[in-house]
C-alpha cells in the first residue's frame, strides 16, 4: 500500500532564502558560499596503533598511515584525525602524553610525520592532531618537576591539595576510570587530582603559565603543517576551587564506585575562556577545532560553538550516537535539533571509545545493509561527518572474552561489567592474509575473525560491498551542491519505517529515503504535484528505485535521487 506523504511545500521552501550556516571565522579559504574547507571536508579518525604497521612490530605507525593515503583519498577522505601519536607510556594508549612536541618512537619520528604531512598535502588531505588538554602523563617533565617538591617551578601546574586526614582524600570526587580522583604522593604529603587514570594528572588551567605553554603547543604544530586539533576531554578542564563534594546519585558504577553527578568536576564555565583563547590561535592558522563534547542536549552543544561562534567549529554531536536503534522518529528529532543548532553540525556514529555502529545498529542478520543505511544517513546530512576507521568496511566490535586478554586498563578494573574499549580498536582489516594485512607480526590486539569476509581488498572488488557503497555516497557528496550546502527539509514526519528528507540548494533538490525496517516499503512522494517531473537515481541499494512518484525501498534500503522539473 502506498502511504501519503506529509510533504512540506517545496515551492514555499525553495522560495525561502537559503540560510547557509555562516562561515565562522575569517580564514582565507572560504568558497563562494562563505563555507570554509572543514565544512565540506569528510573527516576520518585513525587510531594509529591499529591502522597499518610498516615495520611489523605488531603496532601501527605513521609510515603505515602514509602508505594508506591513496586508499583514503580514493575513499573520499579530506582530513584525517590521528589519535595521539606523541611520546607516551601508553597507559591510556597515547592519551597520557609525556611530550607534546614529538612523536612516540613506536609510531616513528618527526621526520616521518613531516613526510606524512607533505604526502597528505599533495593529495589534498588535512591532518588533525589529538590535543590532550586536560592532563599529561605522570612521566611528563612538567609533572616530574611538579611532584618533586612543594616549591618546584611546576608545582602549581597541576592540582595539589591536602587530604582530610591520614588516608582521606580531599573530597569525594571519583575518577572516570575507577577509584578516587585523588592520589596521595608521599614525597610532598599531598594529593594530586586525576579525572582519568592515576597516571594522567590533571593540568591546572587556572595557572596562566599552563595556558601559555599549551597554546604554544598548538602554534608549534600549526607551523609544522597541521590543520587543526581534536580537543580531548574538554569538559573536564576545570574543577570547583572550593572542592565541594559531587552529589551522590545512588547505585554503583562498573568499578564499584558510587555514581556521582559531576557538577563540580565537569563543564565549569571557565572551559569556555580556554576555548575562546585556543580559537584565536587557531584562526591565525585557518585551522579547525573539533571537540570531544559530551552534551545532554542542544543547549549544551550550542555553548561549545560559543556565543558568537568563537569557540569550537566542530563540537562533536554525540547525542547522535545515543540513538542506538533504527528509529526514524528518534533520528528525525535529533537531526532537527542539530540542524537548528547555532553552528555547523558534526555527525559521528562511532569512535575509539564506544561500540562500533555496525553492532549498535546491526540486527545480526542484515548488518551490511544496515551499515549502508547508516552511511546513507550521516553522509547525506547538512554538516561535517567524521568516519571512524573500519566503519567503511563494516568492521565489527570484537571485545575480549577473558579478563587476561584485556589491554585497556578500565576493562581489568571493571571486568566483567566493563569489558574495555579493546573491541572497537582492533586492527584495520586490509585483506584476507594473516593478521589481515595489518602487519606480518602478531598484532597488539587480535584480528577479528570477520577479517575473512570484511576487508578492503575483497570489498574493493565487490560492487555491492559496504566499502563500495561508502565510496559511491562520498563521491556523490563531494560533487553534489545540494548535499554539500542544501537545507535539510524533513518529509513524512509520521512515517515509522522510512526516514526521508530533502536537501535543497537553489534549484537543486535531492531526495534521501532510508528504510529503517526489515520489510519492503513503497512511498508515494507526490513529487509531480510539486512540480517535479523526474526523479533520477543517484545512489541506491539493491532494488531500491523510483518510478513516477513512487519510491520503492528494499528492506533496509537506501534511495538517493535528484528531483528535476
Ligand atoms: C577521551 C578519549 O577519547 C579516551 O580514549 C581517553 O581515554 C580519555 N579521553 C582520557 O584522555
Ligand atoms: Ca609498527
Amino acid at each position: 500500500m502506498h502511504r501519503k506523504p506529509s510533504w512540506i511545500l517545496v515551492s514555499t521552501f525553495l522560495s525561502l532564502s537559503f540560510l547557509t550556516a555562516c562561515a565562522q571565522n575569517s580564514g582565507k579559504s572560504k568558497d563562494a558560499e562563505g563555507h570554509q574547507w572543514w565544512q565540506h571536508a569528510v573527516f576520518y579518525e585513525i587510531y594509529p596503533r591499529s591502522f597499518a604497521d610498516s615495520n611489523n612490530d605488531g603496532i601501527g605507525d605513521l609510515k603505515g598511515i602514509t602508505s594508506k593515503l591513496n586508499y583514503l583519498k580514493d575513499l573520499g577522505v579530506d582530513a584525517i584525525w590521528i589519535s595521539p601519536c606523541f611520546p607516551s607510556p601508553q597507559v591510556d594508549f597515547g592519551y597520557d602524553v609525556s611530550d607534546y612536541e614529538n612523536i612516540d618512537p613506536m609510531y616513528g619520528t618527526l621526520a616521518d610525520f613531516d613526510v606524512l604531512a607533505s604526502e597528505a598535502k599533495k593529495r589534498g588531505i588535512h591532518i588533525i592532531l589529538d590535543f590532550v588538554v586536560n592532563h599529561t602523563s605522570d612521566q611528563h617533565k612538567w609533572f616530574l618537576d611538579s611532584k618533586s617538591s612543594r616549591t618546584s617551578e611546576h608545582r602549581d601546574w597541576y592540582v595539589w591539595r591536602d587530604g582530610k586526614g591520614p588516608g582521606h582524600p580531599p573530597n569525594n570526587w571519583n575518577s572516570d576510570f575507577g577509584g578516587s580522583a585523588w592520589k596521595f604522593d608521599p614525597t610532598t604529603n599531598q594529593y594530586y587530582y586525576h579525572y582519568f587514570y592515576v597516571q594522567q594528572p590533571d593540568l591546572n588551567w587556572r595557572n596562566p603559565a599552563v595556558k601559555d605553554a599549551m597554546f604554544d603547543v598548538t602554534r608549534w604544530w600549526y607551523q609544522r603543517g597541521v590543520s587543526g586539533f581534536r580537543l580531548d576531554a574538554v569538559d573536564t578542564l576545570f574543577e570547583d576551587p572550593n572542592l565541594r563534594d559531587n552529589p551522590v546519585t545512588g547505585g554503583t558504577n562498573p568499578y564499584g564506585d558510587p555514581y556521582e553527578e559531576k557538577i563540580y568536576t565537569t563543564k565549569l564555565p571557565e572551559v569556555h575562556d580556554v576555548l575562546r583563547g585556543l580559537r584565536k590561535v587557531t584562526d591565525q592558522y585557518n585551522g579547525v577545532l573539533i571537540g570531544e563534547t559530551w552534551t545532554a542536549n542542544i543547549a549544551e552543544l550550542n555553548k561549545y560553538y560559543g556565543e558568537s561562534n568563537n569557540e569550537l567549529q566542530l563540537p562533536m554531536d554525540f547525542l547522535f550516537t545515543t540513538v542506538n536503534k533504527l528509529s526514524p522518529a528518534e533520528f528525525r528529532k535529533q537531526i532537527a535539533a542539530v540542524d537548528a543548532a547555532s553552528g555547523w553540525p558534526t555527525f559521528v556514529i562511532s569512535n575509539h571509545d564506544i561500540v562500533r555502529s555496525y553492532d549498535r545498529y546491526g540486527d545480526g542478520q542484515h548488518n551490511d545493509q544496515i551499515a549502508k543505511l547508516m552511511a546513507g544517513l550521516y553522509l547525506t546530512l547538512r554538516g561535517t561527518p567524521i568516519l571512524y576507521y573500519g566503519e567503511e568496511i563494516g568492521m565489527k566490535t570484537t571485545p575480549p572474552t577473558r579478563k587476561e586478554e584485556v589491554k585497556d586498563p578500565i576493562g581489568r578494573t571493571g571486568w566483567p561489567k566493563e569489558k574495555s574499549r579493546d573491541g572497537e580498536r582492533t586492527p584495520m582489516q586490509w585483506n584476507e592474509s594473516a593478521n589481515a594485512g595489518f602487519s606480518t607480526a602478531a598484532s597488539w590486539l587480535p584480528v577479528p575473525p570477520t577479517a575473512a569476509t570484511h576487508n578492503v581488498a575483497d570489498e574493493s572488488k565487490d560492487p555491492d560491498s559496504v566499502l563500495a557503497f561508502y565510496k559511491k555516497v562520498l563521491k556523490l557528496r563531494h560533487a553534489n551542491r545540494a548535499l554539500l550546502d542544501g537545507t535539510y527539509v524533513p518529509l513524512n514526519e509520521n512515517d515509522q519505517n522510512v526516514l526521508s528528507y530533502l536537501r535543497s540548494y537553489k534549484d537543486q533538490v535531492v531526495l534521501v529515503a532510508l528504510n529503517m525496517s526489515g520489510a519492503e516499503q513503497k512511498i508515494n512522494f507526490e513529487m509531480s504535484q510539486h512540480g517535479f517531473s523526474t526523479t533520477k537515481s543517484l545512489v541506491a541499494t539493491g532494488t531500491s528505485s523510483a518510478k513516477g512518484d513512487v519510491v520503492t525501498l528494499e528492506p533496509y534500503g537506501v534511495f538517493i535521487g535528484q528531483l528535476s522539473k
